[in-house]
């Protein structure tokens, strides 16, 4: 009994011994700088093929209990429009080249065509939805309506059917279909933080409750329901801060905050957020 326990004991060692040495053979790999994030170096083929698998479960996870709806001719058309607006800069179309800074960026953004061809329509979706981490593909949640999403992936998916003349005369023949912004809240299970991320207020602001870079650009948003002025100006109230949110040079036309094209609801949960933190 006791020579079992002494058995456990060291291998208990050896393996805490083990998670030890690969921290610290991480921490020297990661501090020595040999780890580039320049992108104009490539991958290991083994690094992208892991990245891959990595997208393919989560994806796969989390579209587990997803079904797509009916598509018509409508909706494929208002796709049309989205990705004109929205998705050529980067991912190109047929016969029509990503802008030049979308071909700089690593990893570089695919034709759609062969996604279109190869993932079901909810990969299309949660993917366009959610976007994807560390990839500059970004999220569209909370700029497109969930009809628009749905829409794109309907017109993404007969990307494969279209040639160079076949896509030239349908995005010509829908030239005055529309693409519907989002306006609608987050879900509960979201917490209304998030809108502060996806407008990226954390890349000026530190705020309370947002991880993000240690930047000053702009006063840190901590405390803020002590806080008696808006940049100086305004009475801290909801409605003053969600007039901020949404047009700051309305309130001092020489203020650096930039107008962020914050949809009016959004501004409001961004406003009751800062003003009682949960
Ligand atoms: C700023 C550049 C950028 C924009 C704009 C952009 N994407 Fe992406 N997208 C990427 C990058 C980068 C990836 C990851 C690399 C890849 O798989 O193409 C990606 C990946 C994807 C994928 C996954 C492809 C796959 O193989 O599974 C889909 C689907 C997608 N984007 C759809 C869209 C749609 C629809 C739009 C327009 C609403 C859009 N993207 C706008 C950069 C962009
Ligand atoms: C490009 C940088 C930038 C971004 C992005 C930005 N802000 Fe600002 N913000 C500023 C600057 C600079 C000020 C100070 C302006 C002034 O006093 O005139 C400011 C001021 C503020 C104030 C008043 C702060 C105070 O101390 O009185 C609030 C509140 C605020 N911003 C909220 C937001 C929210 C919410 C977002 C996201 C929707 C956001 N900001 C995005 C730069 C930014």
């Amino acid at each position: 009994m006791f020579k079992l326990r002494r058995h456990v004991f060291l291998l208990f060692l050896g393996a805490i011994g083990l998670v030890l040495l690969g921290a610290a053979v991480g921490a020297t790999v990661l501090l020595s700088g040999a780890l580039t994030t320049d992108a104009t170096k490539q991958h290991f083929r083994a690094t992208h093929r892991i990245l891959e698998l990595g997208l393919k479960y989560s994806v796969r996870a989390a579209t587990d209990e997803l079904a797509a709806p009916e598509t018509d001719a409508h909706m494929r058309a208002r796709g049309a429009a989205c990705f004109r607006e929205h998705c050529i800069v980067c991912h190109g179309a047929p016969g029509v080249a990503p802008e030049s800074f979308a071909l700089g960026m690593m990893p570089v953004p695919a034709s759609l065509t062969d996604a279109a061809a190869s993932q079901p329509p909810e990969w299309l979706y949660h993917v366009t939805r959610k976007g994807i981490r560390m990839t500059g593909m970004p999220a569209w949640e909370y700029r497109l309506s969930d009809e628009s999403l749905w829409s794109l992936v309907a017109f993404v998916e007969s990307l494969p059917s279209l040639d160079v003349r076949g896509y030239r005369e349908y995005m010509e023949s829908t030239a005055g279909a529309r693409c519907e912004p989002r306006l609608s809240l987050p879900a509960p299970e979201e917490g209304p933080d998030v809108l502060l991320r996806q407008y990226a207020c954390h890349s000026c602001h530190r705020i309370e409750g947002v991880v993000g870079p240690r930047v000053d650009t702009a006063p840190p948003l901590i405390d803020w329901p002590k806080r008696a002025y808006i940049a100086g100006v305004l009475p801290n109230t909801e409605d003053n801060l969600t007039r901020w949110i949404m047009d700051p040079a309305s309130v001092n036309p020489h203020t650096l905050m930039p107008d962020l094209g914050v949809a009016p609801e959004h501004a409001r949960a961004m406003a009751k957020f800062l003003l009682d933190p949960p």
